[in-house]
Formats: C-alpha cells, structure tokens, sequence
C-alpha cells in the first residue's frame, strides 16, 4: 500500500455542468442555499478531510463558479480546478482530473457539486469502510421513499454491489429499487483511470456514465462495496428549484439546531432564517420572523427581532438589541444599544449604550457612493432621525424627533440638534453660539 492511501484522498468535485432542470442561465453549482453557494457546503464538508489534492472540475459558467470556489476562502486551502470543456457526463468529467493527478496513487474521492449537505464523518467513514476492506470502489448510497432520478444500486442475492443504473436505462423492475446513488464514490486511483477509458456513452443519455465504473471493476473481479448514509438528506442532489427549496429547509433547521446547542434561544424555528456562518453568542434570543444573512457575528446576551433583518456586514456586541422592522447592513451596534422599532442602520458604526429612536434612518447612498454614519456612546436619537452621510454624532448627544443631520454637519459631543436641516439647540448656559 502506498502511502498516499495512508495520507489523505485526493477528491474530485464534479461541477461542470449547467443543471437545465433549474431553468436558469446561472450555473447550478453557485445557487445560494442558506448563504453559500452549493459548491462551498461541499468544499466546506471536505476541509477536515485533509486531502492531499481536491480539484474542482469547471465548465458551463466556469468563471462563476471559480468566483464561488474563490469566496469559500479556500485560495490557501488549495482547490484547483481544471476545465471540462464540453459536458459529456460524469465519467468523463472525472477523467478530466487524471492529467492533474498524475504521479498520485492514493484514493480519489468524487463528490457532486450538487449535493451540498454532506457532512465531514460521513465522508470519513466512507474512506474508513472502504480502506479497512480494501476495496476497489465504494458508494455512499441511501435509501429514498421516492428515489426517482436518481442511479439504483443493483445487488445480488448475497446483496454485494453488482452495478448501478441509470433512471433512464433501468427497466421497470430496477427503477423499484430504493437504494440510490448519491454520486459520492472513493476509487483506487490505479484502478479508476483505466476503467474511465473503457466507457462507452452508449446509454439513454449518450454521456460517459461515472457509475459504470463499478460495473467494469465488478466484471474484472475487483471489491466494490456500497454503504448506505443513514441520513438521505446529507446525500440529496438538487436537480430543480423544488430540490432547491427542500434543502434548504433542511439546512436552516440543521443551522439552527446547532446555535440552540451551543445556548442561543430560537423561539421560533420555523419563522427565522439564519445563514451558514452566522456566529452567535450564547445567551442571545433570537424572536419570530427574523432573517440574518451573509457575515453577521452577534454577540452575547442579544436580543434580535421580532422582524429583524441582519444583513451582511452587521456586528451587534455583547447586550445590542433589534427588534420590529430594523434593517442593519455593515454596521456595528455597540454593547447594550438599542434600535428597537423601524430603523434602517447602513454603513454605521453606533457606539455603547446608545438608544436609536424608533424610524431612525441612516441614509448611506448618494447615488453613487455609500457614505458612513458615526454615532458615539450614550446617544440619544430622537424618533424620525435621518442622519444623512456622511455625518459624526458626538458622544453624549441628543437629536430632536424628526431631525435631519445633514451630511457633513457632525453633532459635537453632548449637543442637542433639532430640526430640518438640524441646529444645535442653543444651549441655556451663557456665551454658547448659534451654528
Ligand atoms: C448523477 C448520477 C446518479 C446519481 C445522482 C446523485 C451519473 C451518470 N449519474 O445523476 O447515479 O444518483 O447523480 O445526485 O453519474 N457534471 C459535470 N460534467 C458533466 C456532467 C455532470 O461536471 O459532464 C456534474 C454536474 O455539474 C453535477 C454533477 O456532475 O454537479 C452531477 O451531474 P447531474 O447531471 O446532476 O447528474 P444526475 O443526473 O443527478
Ligand atoms: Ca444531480
């Protein structure tokens, strides 16, 4: 045994077809679920495999896609990818990686880019199992109530893998079958390149079948091995829209289940959306109807929502609290601030202990740029506040219900400013000025 079998796999992610089924012109592996485009989930669930290659394979929308790879912060981590020009299915998708692994003589671990709720020990058993019984090829298979689209797993009567076949070449009796493919495979490398040259496209589909693979191994009397994922859904392809949708339930049920564990009241599952990434502090609630997208990181003790949007960007600390119809966007509440009613908090920076009146706005876009919004510690605004940027608010400062802070007319350090555009209110100790 080499010691790359010892060392990690090298892993081949299959994303270079379009998805026609989702009706778009986007390429499907960069859809968004849950925050992240598909082949980032994937990406994210091989990481702590410590692979010893993992290689993307790109074609339709190939530059997307490597944008996508890119922003999974991934660069170091090393994917690569090498173009399969025209689609001609997932065999000789994968025989696209053999020139780049070349010299490499461990395991290749193939995994679709449209199967996104991998998880990292499943992964890891698939190896384990298929090392310990050193077998030429093992599927990570599962069983479906509706397995429609999907490849059947044939066994025998001693339920050893004979082949996998296709929906659209299986005859009535194998498309009974429930045991799927998930696409997901580890081959022996020495033993996948030359059954990859043998494929025939002389199927239903006219496309060089990645699952005829363990078929040919089969014949030439190799081992393959099928084990069953006893979680369908960390197997599930997304082939359409509606595959889309059930995913990402999924995926925000699972994102929500882990911030509970970790000490994050979520009153109501079923009405917030979290994105991946999202860090929360323990101790924090988080209210009906609320939706935090993108980078946000909350701290402890929060309170967020009833209808809040949290956008990217957005950093509450420790004791912040949103709530009814407050959008922040790249914006810091500082610790124990409030803005708890009908607020808009873009491009903003609020210190501590500051309470935002409720329909405050901080109006960042000129048209052109976006523009920032600095408010200090202990500021009161007042209901109705525009603050147009870019504009400094003191420490210690008040504006008046309704004011509008032009756009370059920064409220000094405990001031009280009313009015449109806002004045400093003259202040009752002697020999202040008007502004
Ligand atoms: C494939 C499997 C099927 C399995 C299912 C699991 C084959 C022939 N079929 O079917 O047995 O049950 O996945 O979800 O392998 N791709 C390329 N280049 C190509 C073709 C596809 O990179 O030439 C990529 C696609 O971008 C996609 C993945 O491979 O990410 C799977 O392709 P798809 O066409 O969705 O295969 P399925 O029909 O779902
Ligand atoms: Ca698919």
């Amino acid at each position: 045994m080499s010691k790359n079998r010892r060392t990690g796999p090298a892993v081949v992610i299959l994303a270079a077809g379009q998805g026609k089924r989702m009706k778009s012109d986007l390429p499907k592996v960069v859809f968004d679920l849950a925050g992240w485009p598909l082949i980032r989930h994937v990406i994210e669930a091989v990481k702590p495999l410590k692979a010893a290659r993992t290689i993307a394979v790109t074609g339709h929308g190939r530059k997307l896609v490597e944008k996508a790879i890119e922003g999974a912060g991934v660069k170091g981590a090393g994917v690569e990818t090498v173009l399969q020009r025209e689609q001609k299915g997932t065999g000789h998708a994968v025989k696209c990686a053999e020139k780049a692994l070349k010299g490499f003589d461990g395991d290749v671990m193939v995994l679709l880019g449209d199967v996104p709720l991998m998880r990292p020990a499943l992964l890891r058993s698939l190896l384990t199992a298929h090392r310990r019984r050193k077998a030429a090829a093992t599927i990570l298979t599962t069983l479906l109530h509706d397995p429609t689209g999907y490849g059947r797993i044939l066994r025998d009567e001693k339920g050893e893998v004979r082949a996998i076949r296709e929906e659209k070449d299986a005859s009535p009796a194998e498309r009974s079958v429930r045991e799927i493919n998930s696409g997901i495979m580890v081959f022996r490398s020495d033993l996948l390149w030359p059954a990859l040259r043998r494929l025939r496209a002389d199927n239903a589909q006219g496309e060089y079948y990645l699952t005829d693979v363990p078929g040919f191994l089969i014949e030439r009397g190799e081992k393959v091995l099928g084990l069953e994922a006893p979680d369908p859904d960390d197997v599930s392809g997304i082939n359409c829209l509606a595959d889309l949708a059930d995913l990402a339930w999924v995926a925000r049920q699972r994102i929500l289940e882990e911030h509970m564990e970790r000490g994050v009241r979520v009153v109501d599952p079923s009405s917030v959306y979290v994105d991946r990434g999202v860090k929360i502090g323990a101790g924090t609630t988080i209210f009906p109807f609320t939706v935090i997208t993108g980078d946000v990181v909350i701290g402890k003790g929060c309170e967020v929502g009833p209808f809040s949007h949290l956008r990217t960007g957005t950093r509450l600390k420790d004791g912040a609290q949103v709530g009814n119809f407050v959008e922040t966007k790249k914006s810091v509440v500082g610790k124990g601030t409030k803005a708890k009613h009908l607020t808009y908090l873009g491009d903003a920076v609020i210190g501590e202990k500051t309470n935002i009146g409720c329909g405050t706005i901080t109006a960042n876009y000129d048209g052109v740029n976006k523009h920032r919004t600095t408010i200090g510690d202990r500021v009161h605004v007042g209901s109705g506040t525009v603050f147009v940027a870019p504009v400094t608010v003191g420490d210690d400062s008040t504006t008046g219900a309704g004011a509008i802070v032009p756009s370059g007319r920064d409220v000094p350090k405990g001031e009280t400013v009313v009015g449109v555009p806002a004045r400093i209110l003259p202040s009752k100790k002697p020999g202040r000025k008007k502004r």
